[in-house]
């Protein structure tokens, strides 16, 4: 077996196995946040870094992850574990960390994950349905940067049922704020004689977005549900539920 394969081999069977892996200091302070690989070099030349009680200066010196206790100024540092939740989102919450006036906020329904996990874009207040949260701050400005067109589909509940010529506006993008919306898809699921149940996919995410393509076509919304989020779907999730995203949901978001 050549070099390389049996390097690629013991590589796979350190992750089957979660055995841990060595690697150099300064990319494990980058990984655990505390600066990028040249400053974090600076810092053990300068002295701060110690591992497993020694001040490490050497830029070859290795540590693994999982057993040495590394410490910046007598402070230990740890690459965070990540987690990516997904979250049945009940109306009455806000998707925000904290919130300064007391209103409940999505972070309570998450309280029982040891991290502090970030919603991943916003629902408004009275919208249920998918919404991600994790601690992995690269994933989460990926997932809500336009260029990335994350997809994302919402159940409306609307007012009337919508002409032809109001869907059509609706595909094409209808003028928020002066700006059109990005071609969108949507079609009625359901007509009663007063309410429509209209899907809307869209990979924008302005604010009250949905709200207000559909306020503008004259149908608003009475009731907003998301219910997938690029291939995440609600599933049997309860509003106020949640569960851990397997790891080919994260790669599939990836
Ligand atoms: N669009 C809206 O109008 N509201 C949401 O919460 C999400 C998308």
């Amino acid at each position: 077996m050549s070099r390389r394969s049996k390097a690629v081999k013991s590589k796979e069977r350190r992750a089957s196995t979660g055995e841990s892996q060595h690697m150099r200091l300064q990319h494990f302070l980058a990984l655990a946040g505390v600066a990028s690989r040249r400053q974090s070099e600076k810092l053990m030349l300068a002295g701060h870094v110690r591992v497993n009680g020694n001040t490490a200066r050497e830029l070859g010196t290795k540590v693994d992850p999982l057993s040495d206790v590394v410490e910046l100024d007598g402070k230990r540092v740890q690459i965070e574990k990540k987690f990516y939740v997904l979250l049945n989102k009940p109306r009455g919450y806000l998707s925000s960390v904290g919130d300064a006036r007391g209103r409940r906020t999505v972070s309570e329904l998450v309280a029982d994950i040891p991290a502090r996990l970030y919603p991943v874009g916003r629902l408004d207040m009275d919208t249920d349905g998918v919404l991600l949260m994790t601690n992995d701050g690269e994933l989460c400005h990926r997932l809500t940067h336009p260029r990335f067109e994350v997809e994302k589909t919402y159940h409306a509940e609307v007012e009337g049922t919508p002409s032809r010529e109001a869907m059509e506006d609706l595909q094409r993008g209808v003028v928020i704020d002066g700006v059109r919306t990005s071609p969108a898809r949507a079609r009625i699921l359901r007509s009663s004689e007063d309410r429509s149940l209209l899907e809307i996919t869209v990979h924008e995410g302005r604010k009250r977005q949905v709200k207000r393509m559909c306020e503008t076509v004259g149908h608003p919304v009475a009731r907003l549900t998301r219910v997938r989020f690029g291939d995440i779907g609600l599933g049997s999730l309860e509003p106020g539920q949640h569960r851990l995203l397997s790891d080919a949901e994260v790669a599939g978001l990836l």
